[in-house]
């Protein structure tokens, strides 16, 4: 269900546990994990200071993409749990996550690394979208786009900081 830091000022919210996340019931366990953790070690994060969870709580059988009748249910409970842990910084990562929390059909591509507000119990969250790790082990090459956001974030977070 989750991993990191209840209260911390950033919460990362993926698509869909996968096989090692199944076994192990901890989010971003796997090779994805590696490569997460490895993209918070470069803005000076870790899960001490981070919490994690994903939208979808389940594995969909057979590693399918989760469909809208999953994604539904998972939605109330996705945005209350983000209304309890309050964080400055919603990153939404991967397009299931992104297009759905931000209620857009925009590729990931295109709505990556623009900084949008989701209400939540009329509470806004200052929300940015970047690439999953499963996308960038597939597509390196996009790793560079990823770094920028990944500065913006931490930028965010400096100013939130200095507030
Ligand atoms: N991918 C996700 O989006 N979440 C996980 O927990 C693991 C892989």
């Amino acid at each position: 269900f989750s991993d990191g830091k209840v209260n911390s000022n950033l919460m990362i919210l993926g698509d869909f546990p996968g096989q090692e996340e199944d076994k192990s019931g901890i989010p971003f366990s796997g090779r994805e994990g590696d490569l997460l953790n490895n993209m918070l070690k470069a803005i000076k994060r870790d899960r001490n200071n981070t919490y994690l969870s994903n939208m979808v709580f389940w594995r969909p059988p057979g590693n399918r993409k989760p469909n809208n009748e999953e994604i539904n249910i998972c939605l109330p409970f996705v945005k209350r749990h983000i209304a309890l842990i309050k964080p400055k910084i919603l990153v939404l990562m991967g397009a299931i996550t992104a297009q759905t929390m931000m209620n857009s059909r925009e590729g990931i591509t295109q709505i990556r690394g623009k900084w949008r507000e989701i209400k939540i119990d009329n509470i806004s969250f200052k929300s940015i979208a970047i690439y999953h790790p499963l996308f960038l082990l597939k597509q390196g090459a996009r790793k560079r786009e990823a770094w920028i956001d990944l500065q913006e974030i931490d930028s965010a977070l400096n100013r939130e900081r200095t507030k």
